[in-house]
């Protein structure tokens, strides 16, 4: 079972070290208030998408805490003041469909990220990933990708982004995921140890079609009214 751990150290943020791969859960009340509020079945599609905006804003702000910053200068209206900008380009990496309820909030953070959409669907015989759409290019990765999806489950949906960002070449990779399967987590983080994967919960199991249990349904049908 991989070891998981509460946000990030205030030591270990901010540090030049290589950021520490691993699963980080966020157990805060705000957190844990949305996801209980996303798993009753009668909370409607407007309300569920409110909550994954609210849980990516939340989500994107502790797994944006080690990125590398450089000091900066401003003239303000006053003097010049020391400032810090964030260093190297960002990628943001939804997983199409539900991964796109996420895109927005986090842009709203990081305006200067670019997204590069992957679209994968899960089987539902197999329950296999099927890539359906991916214009990551050969040439230039990003040094840090956020990748997006509500739901990890079996984890083979963000294995293969995960596999697609390696090949990019991306040096840094950090998986924002509201609610997960303990297999589905350490299986990702077995085949990426040097991924950092966030997560607002971890629910014990799956049940025979593979769903998270208890869980809460499918969000990409829940996000897009499409149950
Ligand atoms: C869901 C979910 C993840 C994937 C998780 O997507 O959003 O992408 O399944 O399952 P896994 O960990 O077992 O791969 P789905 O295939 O339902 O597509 P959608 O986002 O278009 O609804």
């Amino acid at each position: 079972m991989a070891s998981i751990v509460d946000a990030i150290p205030p030591s270990e943020q901010q540090s030049s070290a290589k950021p520490k791969g691993g699963v980080y859960q966020i157990n805060h009340p705000l957190v844990q208030r949305h996801i209980t509020w996303m798993r009753n079945e009668e909370t409607r599609p407007s309300s569920f998408r409110h909550s994954v905006r609210r849980l990516a804003v939340l989500m994107a702000y502790e797994a944006t805490k080690d990125l590398p910053i450089e000091p900066v200068e401003v003239q303000t209206p006053v003097a010049m003041a020391e400032g810090v900008k964030i260093q190297g380009r960002i990628g943001l990496v939804p997983i199409l469909r539900a991964g796109l309820g996420m895109v927005d909030p986090v842009l709203d953070l990081l305006p200067m990220a670019e997204v590069w959409h992957l679209g994968l669907y899960r089987d539902e015989a197999t329950a296999q990933p099927v890539t359906y759409y991916d214009k990551l290019p050969n040439e230039r990765p990003v040094d840090v990708a956020l990748v997006t999806d509500p739901m990890l489950a079996t984890g083979g949906s963000v294995t293969a982004a995960l596999t697609a960002l390696r090949e990019w070449g991306v040096p840094h990779v950090k998986v924002l995921s509201l609610i997960a399967s303990q297999e589905g987590v350490d299986m990702v983080a077995e085949q990426f140890p040097e991924a950092q994967i966030y997560v607002c919960k971890i629910d014990p199991v799956l049940n025979d079609q593979k769903f998270i249990v208890p869980g809460l349904g499918d969000a990409g049908d829940r996000i897009f009214n499409t149950v």
